[in-house]
C-alpha cells in the first residue's frame, strides 16, 4: 500500500505538521511505504474555476493545482491529518479538496486529528467532505488534544513517553486506524 498523509495546516508556526510526521513514523514502523505530501509545497489560488471540476471534463486546471492533482491521484490509501479551527477543517485543506475530481475514486482515506477536543468537530466535517470527493472514507480515526500545549509529540513525530507508554491512548488509535487502512486498500485495489 502506498499511503500518502497529507499535512492540513500551512500557517507559521504549525503543529499539524508534527503529527503528521508521527503518522508517517508509526506507518513505516509497521511496514507501511508512507510519504508526507504538505500543502506548503502545493501553494494554490483559492478555486476559481467556471465549472465544477467533476462536471468539466475539459478543465485546464492552474499549474499549481495540476501538480498537486497528479501527486494525489499517486496513492492506494491517504490519511488527512487536520487540526480544528473554527470548529471546522482549515481554509487551505478545504480549497486543496475542492480541485479534486476522481482521483480517490473508490480508495480508502482516513483522518487523524487534533485540537482542544482532539479536533473532533473539524475530523466530522472532514470526513463529510472526503465521502463527497468519492474516497471511502473508514470509520477508525485517532486524535490528539492540545499538542501545542502538551508537547505531544516532538518536532520529529515522536510521541511524548507518556502517550507512548498509554495502552488505550492515540499509539493505538492509530496502529489501529492504519491496520484497517490497509485492510480497506487491499480490498478496495481488488475490487478496483
Ligand atoms: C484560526 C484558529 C481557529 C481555531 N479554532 C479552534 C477550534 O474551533 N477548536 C479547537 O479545538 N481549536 C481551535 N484552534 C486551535 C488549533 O486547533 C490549534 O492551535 C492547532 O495547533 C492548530 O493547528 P496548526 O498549529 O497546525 O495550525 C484554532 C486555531 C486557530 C489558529
Amino acid at each position: 500500500m502506498k499511503l500518502a498523509v497529507v499535512v492540513g495546516s500551512t500557517r507559521n508556526g504549525r503543529q499539524t505538521d508534527k503529527v503528521a510526521k508521527w503518522v508517517v513514523n508509526t506507518a513505516t514502523k509497521n511496514d507501511i511505504s508512507a510519504e508526507l505530501v504538505d500543502l506548503l509545497d502545493y501553494e494554490m489560488p483559492f478555486f476559481d474555476e467556471a465549472i465544477s471540476p467533476r462536471y468539466n471534463p475539459d478543465r485546464k486546471p492552474h499549474d499549481k493545482v495540476q501538480v498537486w492533482l497528479e501527486k494525489i491521484k499517486d496513492f492506494d490509501a491517504y490519511v488527512f491529518v487536520t487540526p480544528e479551527y473554527n470548529h471546522s477543517i482549515t481554509a487551505v485543506l478545504k480549497n486543496a479538496l475542492d480541485y479534486l475530481t476522481n482521483e480517490f475514486y473508490r480508495k480508502p482515506t482516513a483522518v487523524v486529528s487534533h485540537g482542544t477536543v482532539g479536533g473532533a468537530r473539524a475530523a466530522t466535517d472532514l470526513k463529510e467532505i472526503l465521502s463527497e470527493c468519492q474516497s471511502v472514507v473508514i470509520p477508525k480515526s485517532a486524535q490528539l488534544f492540545n499538542v501545542g500545549m502538551t508537547n505531544a509529540v516532538d518536532d520529529d513525530g515522536n510521541l511524548s513517553e507518556e502517550l507512548e507508554a498509554n495502552p488505550y491512548g492515540p499509539k493505538s488509535q492509530l496502529e489501529t486506524m492504519l491496520k484497517e487502512l490497509v485492510w480497506y486498500s487491499n480490498a478496495l485495489s481488488a475490487a478496483r
